[in-house]
Protein backbone atom coordinates (compact mmCIF):
# COMPACT_ATOMS: atom_id res chain seq x y z
CA UNK A 1 0.00 0.00 0.00
CA UNK A 2 1.14 3.48 -0.72
CA UNK A 3 1.66 5.74 2.12
CA UNK A 4 1.43 8.60 -0.33
CA UNK A 5 -1.96 7.54 -1.77
CA UNK A 6 -3.42 6.65 2.18
CA UNK A 7 -2.31 10.03 3.21
CA UNK A 8 -3.67 11.98 0.65
CA UNK A 9 -7.23 10.07 0.70
CA UNK A 10 -7.79 10.44 4.47
CA UNK A 11 -6.91 14.46 4.33
CA UNK A 12 -9.41 14.69 1.39
CA UNK A 13 -12.09 12.90 2.96
CA UNK A 14 -11.68 14.60 5.94
CA UNK A 15 -11.19 18.11 4.80
CA UNK A 16 -13.39 18.38 1.57
CA UNK A 17 -16.25 17.51 3.77
CA UNK A 18 -15.26 20.20 6.23
CA UNK A 19 -14.80 22.56 3.39
CA UNK A 20 -18.51 21.45 1.90
CA UNK A 21 -19.85 22.30 5.44
CA UNK A 22 -17.74 25.50 5.41
CA UNK A 23 -20.10 26.87 2.23
CA UNK A 24 -23.18 25.40 4.20
CA UNK A 25 -22.38 28.04 7.24
CA UNK A 26 -21.42 31.03 5.26
CA UNK A 27 -24.42 30.55 2.95
CA UNK A 28 -27.09 30.30 5.91
CA UNK A 29 -24.83 33.75 7.64
CA UNK A 30 -25.63 35.90 4.28
CA UNK A 31 -29.31 37.71 4.07
CA UNK A 32 -31.73 36.94 1.55
CA UNK A 33 -30.72 39.88 -0.61
CA UNK A 34 -27.31 38.60 -0.70
CA UNK A 35 -28.45 36.58 -3.45
CA UNK A 36 -24.61 36.58 -5.40
CA UNK A 37 -23.12 35.32 -2.45
CA UNK A 38 -25.23 32.42 -1.90
CA UNK A 39 -25.37 31.58 -5.50
CA UNK A 40 -20.99 31.31 -4.86
CA UNK A 41 -21.50 29.48 -1.88
CA UNK A 42 -23.83 26.69 -3.74
CA UNK A 43 -21.19 26.36 -6.06
CA UNK A 44 -18.63 25.75 -3.58
CA UNK A 45 -20.75 22.97 -1.92
CA UNK A 46 -21.23 21.45 -5.03
CA UNK A 47 -17.40 21.75 -5.93
CA UNK A 48 -16.37 19.76 -2.41
CA UNK A 49 -19.24 17.51 -2.27
CA UNK A 50 -18.08 16.00 -5.52
CA UNK A 51 -14.51 16.05 -4.50
CA UNK A 52 -15.94 14.19 -1.34
CA UNK A 53 -17.40 11.70 -3.74
CA UNK A 54 -14.63 11.39 -5.65
CA UNK A 55 -12.04 10.60 -2.87
CA UNK A 56 -14.38 7.92 -1.80
CA UNK A 57 -14.17 6.35 -5.13
CA UNK A 58 -10.36 6.13 -5.11
CA UNK A 59 -9.11 3.50 -2.87
CA UNK A 60 -5.19 2.52 -1.85
CA UNK A 61 -4.75 1.05 -4.02
CA UNK A 62 -5.07 3.83 -6.87
CA UNK A 63 -1.99 4.78 -9.34
CA UNK A 64 -0.24 7.79 -7.21
CA UNK A 65 -0.04 9.70 -10.12
CA UNK A 66 -3.58 9.61 -10.32
CA UNK A 67 -3.60 10.82 -6.73
CA UNK A 68 -1.08 13.38 -7.41
CA UNK A 69 -3.23 15.07 -9.94
CA UNK A 70 -6.33 14.95 -7.51
CA UNK A 71 -4.48 16.71 -4.88
CA UNK A 72 -3.52 19.15 -7.80
CA UNK A 73 -7.21 19.51 -8.77
CA UNK A 74 -8.45 19.67 -4.79
CA UNK A 75 -5.73 22.26 -4.03
CA UNK A 76 -7.23 24.57 -6.75
CA UNK A 77 -10.78 24.76 -5.37
CA UNK A 78 -9.43 24.88 -1.56
CA UNK A 79 -7.33 28.03 -3.22
CA UNK A 80 -10.62 29.61 -5.09
CA UNK A 81 -12.75 28.55 -1.47
CA UNK A 82 -9.68 30.55 0.71
CA UNK A 83 -10.05 33.54 -1.77
CA UNK A 84 -14.35 33.67 -1.26
CA UNK A 85 -13.71 33.18 2.26
CA UNK A 86 -11.43 35.97 2.28
CA UNK A 87 -13.40 38.56 0.25
CA UNK A 88 -16.44 37.86 3.05
CA UNK A 89 -13.86 38.61 5.76
CA UNK A 90 -13.13 41.75 3.88
CA UNK A 91 -17.13 42.84 3.10
CA UNK A 92 -18.22 42.41 7.02
CA UNK A 93 -15.13 43.91 8.11
CA UNK A 94 -15.72 46.99 5.87
CA UNK A 95 -19.49 46.93 7.21
CA UNK A 96 -20.92 45.58 3.54
CA UNK A 97 -23.02 43.10 4.86
CA UNK A 98 -25.07 44.62 7.96
CA UNK A 99 -27.41 41.96 9.44
CA UNK A 100 -25.24 39.01 8.05
CA UNK A 101 -25.18 36.50 10.68
CA UNK A 102 -21.43 34.94 10.76
CA UNK A 103 -18.99 36.21 13.02
CA UNK A 104 -15.38 38.07 11.25
CA UNK A 105 -13.71 35.50 14.00
CA UNK A 106 -15.86 32.22 12.05
CA UNK A 107 -15.14 33.47 8.48
CA UNK A 108 -11.15 34.30 9.14
CA UNK A 109 -11.31 30.61 11.55
CA UNK A 110 -12.58 28.64 8.04
CA UNK A 111 -10.29 30.69 5.76
CA UNK A 112 -7.43 29.80 8.35
CA UNK A 113 -8.68 25.44 7.75
CA UNK A 114 -8.82 26.53 3.99
CA UNK A 115 -5.28 26.98 4.10
CA UNK A 116 -4.23 24.53 6.30
CA UNK A 117 -6.19 22.14 3.83
CA UNK A 118 -4.20 23.67 0.92
CA UNK A 119 -0.46 23.64 2.55
CA UNK A 120 -1.01 19.88 3.55
CA UNK A 121 -2.13 19.08 -0.22
CA UNK A 122 1.25 21.08 -1.56
CA UNK A 123 3.24 19.23 1.11
CA UNK A 124 1.94 15.59 0.18
CA UNK A 125 2.70 16.67 -3.37
CA UNK A 126 5.92 18.02 -3.26
CA UNK A 127 6.96 15.59 -0.62
CA UNK A 128 7.97 17.97 1.34
CA UNK A 129 7.58 16.51 5.13
CA UNK A 130 8.12 18.68 8.10
CA UNK A 131 10.74 17.44 10.59
CA UNK A 132 8.70 15.41 13.55
CA UNK A 133 9.86 17.93 16.15
CA UNK A 134 8.83 21.17 14.16
CA UNK A 135 5.49 19.54 13.07
CA UNK A 136 4.65 18.54 16.57
CA UNK A 137 4.97 22.64 17.14
CA UNK A 138 2.96 23.59 14.58
CA UNK A 139 0.40 21.57 14.41
CA UNK A 140 -0.44 22.09 17.89
CA UNK A 141 -0.03 25.98 17.59
CA UNK A 142 -2.58 25.45 14.77
CA UNK A 143 -5.07 23.50 16.43
CA UNK A 144 -4.88 25.14 19.64
CA UNK A 145 -5.96 27.87 18.14
CA UNK A 146 -8.85 26.79 16.53
CA UNK A 147 -9.96 24.66 19.14
CA UNK A 148 -10.09 28.06 21.35
CA UNK A 149 -12.45 29.42 18.25
CA UNK A 150 -14.57 26.59 18.64
CA UNK A 151 -15.08 27.29 21.96
CA UNK A 152 -15.35 31.40 21.72
CA UNK A 153 -18.14 30.81 18.75
CA UNK A 154 -19.95 27.71 21.31
CA UNK A 155 -20.19 30.34 23.97
CA UNK A 156 -21.41 32.89 21.68
CA UNK A 157 -24.24 31.27 19.66
CA UNK A 158 -25.41 29.54 22.93
CA UNK A 159 -28.77 31.35 23.98
CA UNK A 160 -27.62 33.61 26.65
CA UNK A 161 -30.31 31.95 29.24
CA UNK A 162 -27.87 28.99 29.00
CA UNK A 163 -25.79 30.20 31.67
CA UNK A 164 -24.46 27.07 32.90
CA UNK A 165 -23.56 26.36 29.65
CA UNK A 166 -22.08 29.25 28.28
CA UNK A 167 -19.63 29.80 31.61
CA UNK A 168 -18.10 26.05 30.23
CA UNK A 169 -17.24 27.60 27.05
CA UNK A 170 -15.91 30.55 28.31
CA UNK A 171 -13.99 27.95 30.73
CA UNK A 172 -12.94 26.32 27.31
CA UNK A 173 -11.80 29.61 25.75
CA UNK A 174 -9.52 30.66 28.63
CA UNK A 175 -7.96 27.27 28.97
CA UNK A 176 -7.01 27.30 25.00
CA UNK A 177 -5.96 30.24 24.96
CA UNK A 178 -4.00 29.44 28.25
CA UNK A 179 -2.43 26.45 26.11
CA UNK A 180 -2.01 28.42 22.82
CA UNK A 181 0.13 30.81 24.50
CA UNK A 182 2.42 27.92 26.00
CA UNK A 183 2.24 26.19 22.33
CA UNK A 184 3.70 29.91 21.25
CA UNK A 185 6.02 29.86 24.63
CA UNK A 186 7.43 26.83 22.93
CA UNK A 187 8.14 27.92 19.58
CA UNK A 188 9.78 30.58 20.05
CA UNK A 189 12.32 28.84 22.00
CA UNK A 190 13.16 26.61 19.22
CA UNK A 191 15.24 24.11 18.47
CA UNK A 192 16.76 24.06 22.43
CA UNK A 193 13.13 23.58 23.39
CA UNK A 194 12.82 20.69 20.82
CA UNK A 195 13.61 17.80 23.20
CA UNK A 196 11.38 14.61 23.65
CA UNK A 197 10.70 15.08 27.31
CA UNK A 198 9.46 18.37 26.55
CA UNK A 199 7.37 17.88 24.00
CA UNK A 200 5.84 14.39 25.13
CA UNK A 201 4.73 16.70 28.34
CA UNK A 202 3.35 18.83 25.98
CA UNK A 203 1.50 16.66 23.89
CA UNK A 204 0.27 14.82 27.35
CA UNK A 205 -1.05 18.30 28.76
CA UNK A 206 -3.40 19.61 25.17
CA UNK A 207 -4.14 16.13 25.03
CA UNK A 208 -6.04 16.38 28.09
CA UNK A 209 -7.48 19.68 27.26
CA UNK A 210 -8.57 18.18 23.87
CA UNK A 211 -10.37 15.14 25.28
CA UNK A 212 -12.58 17.46 28.05
CA UNK A 213 -13.01 19.80 24.67
CA UNK A 214 -14.06 17.23 22.22
CA UNK A 215 -16.36 15.56 25.32
CA UNK A 216 -18.37 18.82 25.91
CA UNK A 217 -18.84 19.29 22.03
CA UNK A 218 -20.36 15.84 21.99
CA UNK A 219 -22.66 16.89 24.82
CA UNK A 220 -24.00 19.78 22.80
CA UNK A 221 -24.14 18.26 19.48
CA UNK A 222 -26.57 15.48 21.53
CA UNK A 223 -28.17 18.28 23.41
CA UNK A 224 -28.99 20.05 20.05
CA UNK A 225 -29.87 17.20 18.21
CA UNK A 226 -32.41 16.33 20.76
CA UNK A 227 -33.65 20.06 20.96
CA UNK A 228 -32.91 19.83 24.67
CA UNK A 229 -30.98 23.71 24.47
CA UNK A 230 -31.42 26.97 23.40
CA UNK A 231 -29.08 28.27 20.99
CA UNK A 232 -28.81 29.57 17.81
CA UNK A 233 -25.91 26.85 16.73
CA UNK A 234 -27.02 24.57 13.52
CA UNK A 235 -26.90 20.71 14.16
CA UNK A 236 -24.51 20.32 11.59
CA UNK A 237 -22.07 22.91 12.80
CA UNK A 238 -22.04 21.32 16.56
CA UNK A 239 -21.53 17.72 14.74
CA UNK A 240 -18.60 20.07 12.50
CA UNK A 241 -16.58 21.48 15.24
CA UNK A 242 -16.96 17.94 17.27
CA UNK A 243 -15.35 16.04 14.38
CA UNK A 244 -12.48 18.69 14.21
CA UNK A 245 -11.68 17.53 17.84
CA UNK A 246 -11.74 14.32 16.84
CA UNK A 247 -9.30 15.13 14.26
CA UNK A 248 -6.96 16.77 16.48
CA UNK A 249 -6.62 13.89 19.01
CA UNK A 250 -6.00 11.45 16.35
CA UNK A 251 -2.73 13.90 15.10
CA UNK A 252 -1.92 14.30 18.75
CA UNK A 253 -1.85 10.64 19.10
CA UNK A 254 -0.16 9.90 16.04
CA UNK A 255 2.47 12.06 17.32
CA UNK A 256 2.61 10.61 20.69
CA UNK A 257 2.97 7.01 18.87
CA UNK A 258 6.00 8.58 16.41
CA UNK A 259 7.71 10.21 19.25
CA UNK A 260 8.33 6.91 21.76
CA UNK A 261 9.29 4.91 18.60
CA UNK A 262 12.63 7.26 17.82
CA UNK A 263 15.85 7.28 19.67
CA UNK A 264 16.21 10.93 20.91
CA UNK A 265 18.80 11.85 18.44
CA UNK A 266 17.05 10.78 15.55
CA UNK A 267 14.20 13.48 16.67
CA UNK A 268 15.32 16.29 14.02
CA UNK A 269 15.77 14.20 11.06
CA UNK A 270 12.64 12.29 11.12
CA UNK A 271 9.26 13.32 9.37
CA UNK A 272 5.68 12.76 10.74
CA UNK A 273 3.68 11.00 7.54
FE1 LIG B 1 -14.32 23.90 10.13
FE1 LIG C 1 -13.12 24.78 12.92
Amino acid sequence: MDAFVARSLDEIRFWSRIMKEHSLFLKLGFRCEDTQLIQEANAFYAIFEQIEAKSHAFSANTAPQQIRTFNAEVYNAVSHIWVFKRKVLGLILTCKLPGANNFPLLVDHVSREANYFRNRLAELNNGQLEPLADAIIDENVFFLKIMADHAKFIGHLLDPSERKLVEQARDFSHDFDTLLWQAQDLSSMRPQSQTQPLLSQFLDQNRVSVVSLRDFKKTARDLIDACRIKSIIHPLLADHVYREAEHFLTIIDMFESHLRGIPPQDLDQSAWH
